[in-house]
């Protein structure tokens, strides 16, 4: 060992050398990616971060290496000095012909090391799964063995380009003024926002800490304190049920800053987005995006065209909101949606409160859909919580065929949602009607999965369709239906538009505010707001949300306080920094740009966290459990 490592330094990466490297002496460690024997000769690729060389063990050139050679196995970790010399070139059976022997796939093709020296510095079990080329290996075995899978391309190639958004996030911010503070990740729990991880204080029994889910509340402190710009590369943690974009521990890109509107803060991120997209890809998003600014879609829009605030706008498949004409045609002769009709026409309906509504999609006839398929839909619709899905084919006169609605449907009604949708012949027209949010909830999913089943979308890691979109002017209240009371939509501190606070107490539902969302094909990759800094208006706000003094003081306590010390005008937005290496990476689960994930359970195969602990432990914090989960 003493003399690689100790005298022999290691030279270069296994993917740095390159043809210009011909004839120096230069010495490398890795892995035994893999080994072949060619008569005398045995080949070996050996892997580092960097990439693959091939290095050749020839008996002529050293004897006691040779040796070596003949006992490597994949994974062993070895050390080897030797001449870097040309591929040359090898006889081809298929042209007949002597040809060039580099390999054009790895950038150190053109070259091979001969090996005069070489150490082995530890051997290894054979490894559960092959590291090398695409695996089938279940996902479950590859987190068990984290640090083998991390080994392979796709994680080394995630992990370097999440050290490639946190070099450039950083430098990007530092010039722009921004400062990167630490914010305690140990809080105090307060209720509201996403559900926290809590962890007991043993210094005061039956008291316990909340994991901080985000910095939000610190970082306004720092406008208060005089910060103006701040930044912070942050871990967050939120105990919620997860998918394939969410994870129990989460990496935010967090910023604030005084002074500032909102259009301000659009263009600070817009360019942080363009320098992560060059950094990380390559890619110059002036090439989509000429002005260097992201469209904005309204809350509204997006709620009626997409049925959600995060809609996937690589292609079109719009929803139309034809309740009114529902009301208007009293029901169209169709015997579900007269109820509707009637309920709208009562004292009690309000247009802003969660009502039932009707909309409709419209699938083109150039791209049909088969019986199968229709009923395929169907099935999904209702593995989602609907009743059905009701369906029509326009026929010649804009006639609904093959569809039990037909039979009872009036003919004003057929026109009106052909004209409302924009409904051709050979179109199919689906619709769903009842509770908004369900009815906003099954229709986006059918929209993204129709879409999908007409190829309008490339598969995941295809494509380069970078539809970025804000997603702006969002009602600050909404309305809790279980609850039967107003609750803030995104949080208590969302600065309403000027124009609207005369609205706060008559019409809560009415008032828009200052919140954002910055989605990219079909995913929110962040979100943030203008905060209110007011003391009057919040006040008002927290009226509106039957919050009380006392209870502001115990949930907001010292955020109030310090409002009241010449807080200035500010605003921010979090990035969620692993989501968006999920979308560069062009893979299907968040968990494949992360080192150490957890499953869609929450646990960590590898270490088997969480883990029960011994009773002394509990009796130190004075807990007592009551039987396993
Ligand atoms: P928000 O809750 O919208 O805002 O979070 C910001 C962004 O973080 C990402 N994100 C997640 N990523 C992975 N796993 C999760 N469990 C997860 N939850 C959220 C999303 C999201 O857009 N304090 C506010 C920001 C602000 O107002 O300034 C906040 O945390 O991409």
């Amino acid at each position: 060992m003493a003399r690689f490592i100790d005298e022999l330094k290691r030279t270069h990466d296994a993917g740095a050398l390159r043809a210009s490297d011909i004839n120096q002496e230069v010495v490398l460690f890795g892995w035994v990616a893999s080994r072949r024997d060619h008569g005398s000769l045995v080949f070996v690729d050996l892997r580092d971060r960097g990439g693959v060389t091939q290095i050749v063990f020839d008996p002529e050139t050293s004897k006691a290496a040779h040796e070596i050679a003949n006992t490597l196995r994949p994974e062993w970790v070895i050390g080897v000095r030797g001449l870097v010399r040309s591929r040359g070139e090898q006889f081809s059976k298929k042209e007949n012909k002597l040809v060039s022997a580099a390999n054009p796939n790895i950038p150190t093709g053109a070259v091979e090391l001969s090996v005069l020296e070489a150490y082995v510095f530890n051997k290894a079990e054979t490894p559960p799964f092959s590291l090398e080329g695409a695996t089938d290996t279940r996902e479950e075995v590859r987190l068990e063995h984290r640090y083998l899978d991390l080994r392979r391309q796709p994680l080394q190639r995630a992990l370097r380009m999440r050290h490639d958004i946190n070099l450039t996030t950083r430098n990007y911010l530092s010039n722009q003024g921004c400062m990167e503070i630490e914010t305690p990740f140990l809080v105090k729990y307060t209720p509201g926002g996403a559900r926290n991880f809590l962890v007991p204080s043993r210094l005061h029994a039956s008291k316990f800490y909340a994991l901080a889910e985000s910095p939000q509340l610190f970082k306004q402190l720092f406008m208060v304190a005089g910060f103006d710009r701040y930044f912070q590369i942050v871990r967050c943690f939120r105990d919620e049920d997860l998918r394939i974009d969410r994870q129990p521990e989460f990496t935010q890109i967090d910023i604030e800053l005084s002074f500032i509107n909102q259009d301000d803060l659009f263009r600070l991120v817009e360019g942080l987005v363009f320098a992560i997209w060059k950094a990380a890809l390559g890619v110059d998003l002036h090439q989509h995006f000429p002005s260097g600014r992201f469209p904005q879609l309204k809350f509204d829009e997006s709620m009626e065209k997409y049925g959600n605030d995060k809609p996937d706008l690589r292609f079109g498949l719009p929803h139309t909101d034809i309740t009114d004409l529902v009301i208007e045609h009293e029901g169209g002769g169709i015997p579900f949606w007269a109820p509707i009709a009637e309920k709208f026409k009562s004292q009690a309906y309000r247009r802003d409160l969660p009502a039932e509504i009707v909309k409709a999609m419209v699938v083109p006839g150039s791209s049909p859909l088969s019986r199968t398929d229709q009923e395929k839909l169907e099935q999904l619709a209702k593995g989602m919580g609907a009743g059905g899905l009701a369906r029509a084919k326009v026929g010649p006169d804009g006639t609904w065929l093959q569809s039990p609605l037909s039979k009872s449907v009036t003919r004003d009604m057929v026109l009106a949602i052909n004209a409302a949708t924009g409904a051709k012949e050979g179109d199919l027209l689906l619709f769903q009607f009842g509770k908004t949010s369900l009815v906003h909830m099954v229709l986006a999913n059918l929209r993204v999965h129709i879409a999908k089943k007409l190829g309008l979308i490339p598969e995941v890691g295809h494509g380069d369709h970078w539809n970025f979109s804000w997603v702006v002017e969002p009602p600050l209240f909404e309305y809790d239906d279980e609850h039967k009371s107003w609750a803030a939509a995104h949080h208590a501190f969302t600065r309403p538009h000027d124009e609207h606070v005369g609205l706060i107490e008559q019409d809560p539902g009415k008032v828009l505010c200052y919140r954002y969302d910055l989605v990219l094909n079909g995913f929110e990759i962040a979100g943030g707001s203008i905060r209110l800094h007011d003391p009057e208006v919040q006040a008002r706000v927290f009226a509106a949300l039957g919050i009380g003094d006392a209870e502001a003081q115990e949930k907001f306590g010292f955020l109030l306080s310090a409002l009241r010390f010449g807080a200035p005008p500010h605003g921010g937005i979090a990035l969620g920094l692993d989501r968006i290496a999920m979308l560069l990476a062009g893979t299907e689960s968040i968990r494949d740009v992360i080192a150490f994930p957890k499953t869609q359970k929450g646990t960590d195969l590898m270490s088997n966290a969480p883990g029960l602990v011994g009773p002394h432990q509990l009796a130190e914090l004075r807990i007592r459990t009551v039987g396993e989960g």
